[in-house]
C-alpha cells in the first residue's frame, strides 16, 4: 500500500469525477487499483491515465465514490496496484466500446494504440449528453474514428451504445473488439460480436475485496475477477456465459441479478 498525494481533481460529469496522482509504477491499460480510503472502505478503480501520471476516474454510487467525489488536491489516499491482467493491444482495426465509467479503462488502451500507429473506431455512450465521459480527449486523439451515442438522443446516435455498436459493425470489418460498461450493453455487444466470429475483449466487474484471488467475492463461473481478469477474452466470456450480464454475488455472498 503506498500513500499518495492527489495532484488535481476534475469533475467530468454532475457525478463522475476524476483523481490525478503520481504514476503507479508498471501499469497498463485495463488494469485497476485498490484505492483506501481510511475509516471508509477500500475499492477497485481502473486507471484512466497511464504514463506521465496516473489517474482515477469515479462515479458517485456509494459511500467510498461518495467521500472520492469530496477530494481535493493535496489529500491522500491509499493506492494498492496495479492489478489484473489489462487489454492486449490486438488487431489493425480494432473497434472499442465504451459505456458510463467503463470509458475509463478503455481510453488509455485507444492511446496505447495510437502511438504505435493504429487508429481504432470508439464508441463512447451515455444516458444524455452531460454524462459522456472524455469527449474531448477522445475526440483529439481519433477525430471522425471516435461515435457518440446517448440513451435519450440529446447527443450523437440516438439508442443504446450496444445498438451503435451493432450497426458500426455490420459494415466495418473489425479485427478486435473491446467492451467495457453496464454489463446489458456489454453482453449484447459481445453477442454480436460472437455472430460475427470478431475477438472480443471485455472488462467486468464483480465485487473486489482482497484483489488478490484469495476471498472469491469476485467469483464468476470458474474465475476470479480480480486475478484472471477483469479482461475477459472471448473463450472465458463462453465459459462465464451463464453468469455474464444475469447474475453476480452481493457482499454477503448470495447470487443476485445484474442490474444494469
Ligand atoms: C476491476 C474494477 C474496476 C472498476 N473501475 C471503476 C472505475 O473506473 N470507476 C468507477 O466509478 N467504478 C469502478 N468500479 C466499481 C467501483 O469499484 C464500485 O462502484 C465501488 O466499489 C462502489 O463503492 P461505494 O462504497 O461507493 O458503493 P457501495 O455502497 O459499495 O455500492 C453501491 C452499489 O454498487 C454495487 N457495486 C459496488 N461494487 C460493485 C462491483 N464491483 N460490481 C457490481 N456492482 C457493484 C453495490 O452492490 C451497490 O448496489 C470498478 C470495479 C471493478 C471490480
Ligand atoms: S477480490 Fe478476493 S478473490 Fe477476487
Amino acid at each position: 500500500m503506498t500513500s499518495v498525494k492527489i495532484e488535481r481533481v476534475v469533475k467530468e460529469t454532475p457525478d463522475i469525477y476524476t483523481l490525478y496522482f503520481p504514476a503507479v509504477a508498471g501499469a497498463r491499460s485495463g488494469q485497476y487499483v485498490m484505492v483506501w480510503l481510511p475509516g471508509v472502505d477500500e475499492v477497485p478503480m481502473s486507471l484512466s491515465t497511464i504514463g506521465w501520471a496516473s489517474s482515477i476516474t469515479v462515479r458517485v454510487v456509494g459511500e467510498a465514490t461518495r467521500t472520492m467525489s469530496e477530494l481535493e488536491a493535496g489529500d491522500r489516499i491509499g493506492v494498492r496496484g496495479p492489478f489484473g491482467n489489462g487489454y492486449t493491444a490486438n488487431g489493425s482495426n480494432p473497434l472499442i466500446v465504451g459505456g458510463g465509467t467503463g470509458i475509463a479503462s478503455l481510453t488509455p488502451l485507444a492511446e496505447e494504440m495510437t502511438s504505435k500507429g493504429v487508429k481504432p473506431t470508439f464508441i463512447i455512450g451515455a444516458r444524455s449528453k452531460d454524462q459522456l465521459l472524455f469527449k474531448d480527449r477522445l475526440s483529439h486523439l481519433l477525430g471522425l474514428n471516435l461515435a457518440v451515442s446517448t440513451d435519450d438522443g440529446s447527443e450523437g446516435y440516438h439508442g443504446y451504445a450496444s445498438n451503435l455498436a451493432t450497426e458500426i459493425m455490420s459494415h466495418g470489418k473489425f479485427d478486435q473488439l473491446y467492451i467495457c460498461g453496464p454489463e446489458i450493453m456489454a453482453v449484447n455487444t459481445w453477442a454480436e460480436a460472437d455472430r460475427l466470429g470478431i475477438p472480443t475483449q471485455a472488462s467486468l466487474e464483480r465485487l473486489c475485496k482482497c484483489a488478490v484471488g484469495l476471498c472469491g467475492s469476485c467469483a464468476i463461473g470458474p474465475y476470479r475477477v480480480c486475478k484472471d481478469g477483469p479482461v475477459f477474452d472471448s473463450a472465458k466470456l463462453l465459459e462465464v456465459a451463464a453468469d455474464f450480464g444475469k447474475r453476480r454475488m452481493d457482499a454477503s455472498g448470495r447470487m443476485i441479478p445484474v442490474d444494469h
